[in-house]
């Protein structure tokens, strides 16, 4: 992240200042001259959240943020927001740095800051002129806010820049190979160990559900294992993390037969990148927590030998799934994955996936769907995490009767189940494959947004990565 960001010592007489503040009266008598004051509180009246000034030699911007009458969670995403409006406001009048001044609280500010980095972030890696924002440099005059909390969100925003950067990479630059390297190299620079199986290892370890998925690609496929296991922490159990790392899902044989629903399928790995990057968080973060992540990783594409509906796939637990839709593939990948992860005994096993469009049908793109097995405090402790950084969880049902919609009649089980409840039979599906407390996060409606969304922006969302380092932070100072 090419973004300067630092506090402030003294407070500037002549860089662009802005003040963020929820009550005007509360402004540093230094920063406006009367007439700017009476000027700021008519436009206040007007219901103007963000009130500009010109003083010549620099903007000055009166950041007005709500924070009356709403839950803590809703407090701290207004602040997200303002942050990203300012980012734009700065970028569209060319500056190059901010100083941001405040009275409000620690966690206020540190939301702030994650709205202006987040909503300053692009992928210009394939224009041939790219208009980069001209913002370079952002100063916190706040005495309230430490270096230590710029520092620790400048990392969460960094590691869903990288999420967001894997994902908007395009198949052709990032097959399965290519993703396992870049969690290499972003093992490198945080300091986790990352292994890679390659074809051969995941055909001796029978992973017989991605190697299926991989029969019609020209690629090898991956298994990455990713660990982060400080001397000192405080789980006896690992908590491991499990991403979908599809690097692009044509739908196989079962090509997608939705007319365009096939040009965003690049983001079919935004799973896999949340959970790398969350690693690189973590990681950076130093967190006192043994934390393992596993991505399973291949392209699905309908080439000679690809696998067809009505073969049956004998998975790495031994499990028989006949294949009725193999565009049904991220369940195929992830079954093996979560049943190498019974090995490690963890205390809590978070799998994310773009998985089912029946889930981004169900709630669109405004949260995560998530279901599974966990304790009931675990439960609680997700749904609070979620909030808190705005990735919020729709809980659905995960009844046993589900299972009786993927009975098969040849094999074990089947990986599609009727036309309803699709987010769920894909759940029950990949719940076969646990033998521990367990949480599965469909992303498919949040992982690629179409603008018009703040600081969420538009392709790449990077979501998940801030949910999972949200709740092992908490779970780090228990
Ligand atoms: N990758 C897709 C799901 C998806 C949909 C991701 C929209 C992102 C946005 C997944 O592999 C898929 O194709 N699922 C099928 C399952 C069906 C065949 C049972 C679906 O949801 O249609
Ligand atoms: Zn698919
Ligand atoms: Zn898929």
């Amino acid at each position: 992240m090419n973004l300067y960001l630092r506090k402030a010592n003294i407070l500037p007489k002549t860089e662009n200042l802005a003040v963020v503040t929820t009550d005007i009266g509360s402004i540093d008598r230094r920063i406006l001259k009367k007439n700017e004051l009476d000027f700021v509180r008519k436009e206040a009246k007007k219901k103007s959240k963000f009130i500009t000034i010109n003083q010549y030699s620099r903007l000055v911007f009166i950041c007005l943020v709500d924070g009356n009458g709403k839950g803590e969670h809703m407090i701290l995403e207004s602040y997200r927001r303002a942050g990203d409006t300012l980012v734009s406001l700065l970028n569209r009048s060319k500056a190059t740095s901010v100083c941001v001044t405040s009275k409000e609280g620690q966690e206020e500010l540190s939301a702030f800051a994650e709205g202006m980095l987040l909503g300053n972030y692009q992928f210009l890696k394939y224009k041939s002129k790219p208009e980069s924002n001209s913002l370079k440099k952002i100063s916190f005059f706040a005495p309230q806010l430490k270096q230590q909390d710029l520092d620790a969100t400048k990392t969460i925003c960094e590691a869903v820049y990288h999420a967001r950067n894997l994902v908007n990479e395009p198949v052709i630059s990032l097959n399965a190979t290519d993703l396992a390297n870049a969690f290499k190299g972003m093992g490198k620079d945080a300091g986790f160990s990352v292994k890679v199986f390659d074809k051969a290892k995941i055909k001796d370890m029978k992973m017989g559900g991605l190697l299926a998925v991989n029969m019609g690609s020209i690629d090898p496929p991956t298994f990455t294992v990713m660990e982060w296991k400080p001397s000192k922490h405080v789980n006896t159990k690992p908590i491991v993390l499990v991403g979908k790392g599809v690097v692009y899902d044509t739908g196989g044989l079962s090509l997608k037969p939705t007319p365009g629903s096939m040009d965003y399928m690049k983001c079919d790995m935004a799973g896999g990148a949340a959970v790398g990057s969350a690693m690189y968080a973590v990681a950076k973060l130093k967190l006192p927590l043994h934390v393992i992540a596993l991505v399973p990783a291949t392209d699905n594409r309908p080439d000679g030998n690809a696998y067809t509906p009505g073969d049956v796939i004998t998975m790495m637990s031994g499990l028989k799934v006949e294949v009725l839709n193999t565009d049904a593939e991220g369940r195929m990948i992830l079954a093996d994955a979560l049943h190498y992860a019974k090995q490690f005994q963890p205390e809590l096993v978070m799998e994310f996936s773009t998985l089912t469009g029946a889930a981004a049908a169900a709630i669109g793109q405004y949260g995560i769907v998530a279901m599974g097995t966990c304790e009931d405090d675990t439960r609680r402790d997700l749904h609070k995490s979620g909030e808190m950084v705005y990735e919020r969880l729709a809980e659905f049902p995960f009844w046993d009767e589900y299972d009786e919609l993927i009975k098969s009649d040849v094999a074990d089980i089947k990986n599609i189940g009727g036309p309803m409840a699709g987010a769920i039979t894909a759940g029950r599906f990949l719940k076969k494959f646990t033998d521990y407390p367990y949480m599965h996060f469909d992303i498919a409606g949040p992982a690629f947004g179409k603008g018009g969304d703040s600081y969420r922006g538009k392709n790449g969302t990077g979501v998940g990565v801030r949910l999972i380092v949200e709740y092992l932070q908490r779970r780090a100072s228990k």
